[in-house]
């Protein structure tokens, strides 16, 4: 059966980078007779304006009903100041909870070529090759009760960390999964010494183990782990975590590749079905000015031919052209050490030639 792609361009460059995706997933479906069908729907900010909702009834549905979501990017000044419901980020835990897309993975690499442009030195950070599993459908971002106390004296506001066993079973296991096909090592970052939900996740984290033996399982303090991300980075090969610890870290192993954007990321459910997104945001002030780096959004769509439209041999080639582009010399602006760098629209047929030479040359 054909599958389905949703394409979710949202906000700021969140066009601009999908556009080149679009440009490439045509190339790659009529090259390689691909039976899948994509659509495109507004979101976050966007769709905000147009029909008063970050996330409209048409586009969840569509979401539903698509194997893979690409999905640019949402946020910008312009909604800042709307109520909490209408925000742009709405629509994206909006998609996470109503597709249950609990599991994040947050790959952290570097392309050794453009080391110079982390903030770590060279002998720490290279061959940086990490991911993040992060929990991303529970925990302290949707725990009830929450709320503000307005007429509490003093005022207060409050929220609730809270994980049962099953919820971090399942995380636990897609992590233990993804280290079995890496180096089989997996840190479990946690707040163990002072949270009680953080020691029975140590727990039930310890016992999954033993389905694992050949995964080298440790546990860190999540303050540690901050720490030791920027002394030590390539001590890691998967770490999984709870949401809110997961979202911190995340940002801090993106940034020490220097290089956003080239981060992707996926967000998928039981049934493999995914979001699939780049690491960076709307980035508003370079929004429209055709000079965003679209190659996390396109090794995001690599992400997708791999866990939702089960195809490693286009994942491949994706990346595969990407590094190739790389050590080519080739740059977009925020990558490029001089003036010479590719405007935004001109990535994606620099890929396309690559991928052509790539395949006629086997
Ligand atoms: C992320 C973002 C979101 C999150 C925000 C925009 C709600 O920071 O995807 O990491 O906290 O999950
Ligand atoms: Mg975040």
């Amino acid at each position: 059966m054909s599958k389905r792609i949703l394409i979710l361009p949202g906000d700021g460059i969140g066009p601009e980078v999908t556009g080149s995706a679009i440009e490439l997933l045509s190339f790659l479906q009529s090259f390689f007779s691909l039976d899948l069908t994509f659509k495109i729907e507004d979101v976050g900010g966007t769709a905000f304006d147009k029909t008063g909702y970050p996330l409209p009834i048409k586009t969840l549905e569509e979401a539903k009903k698509s194997d893979a979501i690409l999905f640019g990017a949402v946020g910008g000044p312009q909604w800042e100041s709307l109520d909490w419901d209408k925000r742009p980020e709405q629509a994206l835990l909006g998609l996470r909870k109503e597709l249950g897309l609990f599991a994040n993975l947050r790959p952290a690499f570097l392309f050794n070529e453009l080391a110079s442009a982390s903030p770590i030195k060279k002998e720490i950070i290279d061959n940086l090759n990490i991911l993040i599993v992060r929990e991303l459908t529970g925990g302290i971002y949707f725990g009830e009760p929450r709320g503000i106390n307005s007429s509490s004296n003093p005022p207060s506001a409050f929220n609730t960390m809270i994980y049962d066993k099953n919820e971090i079973e399942r995380i636990g296991r897609i992590a233990f999964e993804s280290a079995m096909k890496r180096n089989k090592k997996l840190c479990s970052v946690d707040k163990a010494n002072v949270l009680e939900v953080s020691k029975f996740w140590r727990e039930i984290i310890s016992n999954l183990s033993k389905d694992y033996p050949e995964v080298e399982l440790t546990h860190q303090l999540a303050d540690n782990t901050a720490m030791q991300l920027v002394l030590d980075p390539n001590q890691f090969d998967v770490i999984v975590s709870s949401n809110l610890f997961g979202d911190i870290l995340s940002d801090i192993a993106a940034t020490l590749t220097g290089s956003i954007g080239m981060l992707p990321s996926a967000s998928l459910n039981s049934s493999s079905q995914g979001m699939y997104e780049p690491c960076h945001g709307s980035a508003p002030d370079i929004a429209g000015k055709n000079s965003a780096n679209p190659l996390a959004m396109i090794l995001s769509l690599a992400m997708a031919f791999r866990y939702s439209l089960n195809n490693n041999q286009v994942a491949n080639i994706i990346e595969e052209s990407i590094k190739n582009f790389i050590s080519k010399g080739l740059r977009t602006h925020d990558i490029a050490s001089d003036a010479t760098f590719l405007r935004t629209d001109q990535v994606a047929p620099k890929l396309i030639d690559i991928i052509e030479e790539i395949s006629s040359a086997r």
